[in-house]
C-alpha cells in the first residue's frame, strides 16, 4: 500500500500551536500546488479517483473525515482527525473520502499542478492500468 502517516511536529507554547510544511523535507516532495477542501456533508463521499503520478499530502486542519485506500489488491480505512498528522498518499492509490465530519477541512498539498488528464476516475480502469 502505497500511504504512510507522517506525524508532523508541533511548535507550541501558551499561545498555541504551529506546525510548517517544507517540500522536500517533513513533506516528502516538492509542493506545487495547495488546495483545500470545506463545508464538507457527512452523506456527501469524494474522491474516487487515482493519480497515475501525483503525490499528495493530506491534513484535516479541522474536523474528521475517513480515507478509504485501495492499491487494487488491499482495502484500508484510514481516520484523519488531528491537524498534526499528514495521510501521504503516492501514486495508483484508489481513495475514497467520506463520513465528514460538519465544517471539516482538509488542506492538500500536491507535487503537482492540477491536470485531469493524470487522473483515473473508473475503478475498472484503475485496476486495469495497475495491472499492466
Ligand atoms: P474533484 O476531483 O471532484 O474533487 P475530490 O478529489 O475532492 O473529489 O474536484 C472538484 C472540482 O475541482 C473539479 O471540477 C476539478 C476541480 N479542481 C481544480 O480545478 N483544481 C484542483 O487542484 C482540484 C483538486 C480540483
Amino acid at each position: 500500500m502505497n500511504y504512510k502517516l507522517i506525524e508532523m511536529q508541533i511548535h507550541g507554547d501558551q499561545r498555541g500551536k504551529l506546525v510548517s510544511l517544507e517540500g522536500n523535507k517533513n513533506i516528502p516532495f516538492e509542493i506545487k500546488r495547495v488546495y483545500y477542501i470545506f463545508d464538507t456533508l457527512p452523506d456527501q463521499d469524494r474522491g474516487m479517483h487515482a493519480h497515475k503520478n501525483m503525490e499528495q499530502i493530506v491534513i484535516a486542519l479541522d474536523g474528521a473525515c475517513e480515507f478509504v485506500l485501495d492499491d487494487g489488491k488491499t482495502r484500508e480505512k484510514v481516520l484523519l482527525n488531528r491537524p498534526d498528522i499528514g495521510l501521504y498518499i503516492g501514486k495508483n492509490m484508489w481513495r475514497v473520502m467520506k463520513n465528514f465530519s460538519y465544517g471539516c477541512k482538509l488542506m492538500v498539498l500536491a507535487s503537482d499542478y492540477y491536470n485531469e488528464k493524470e487522473y483515473i476516475r473508473n475503478y475498472d480502469e484503475f485496476l486495469k492500468s495497475i495491472n499492466g
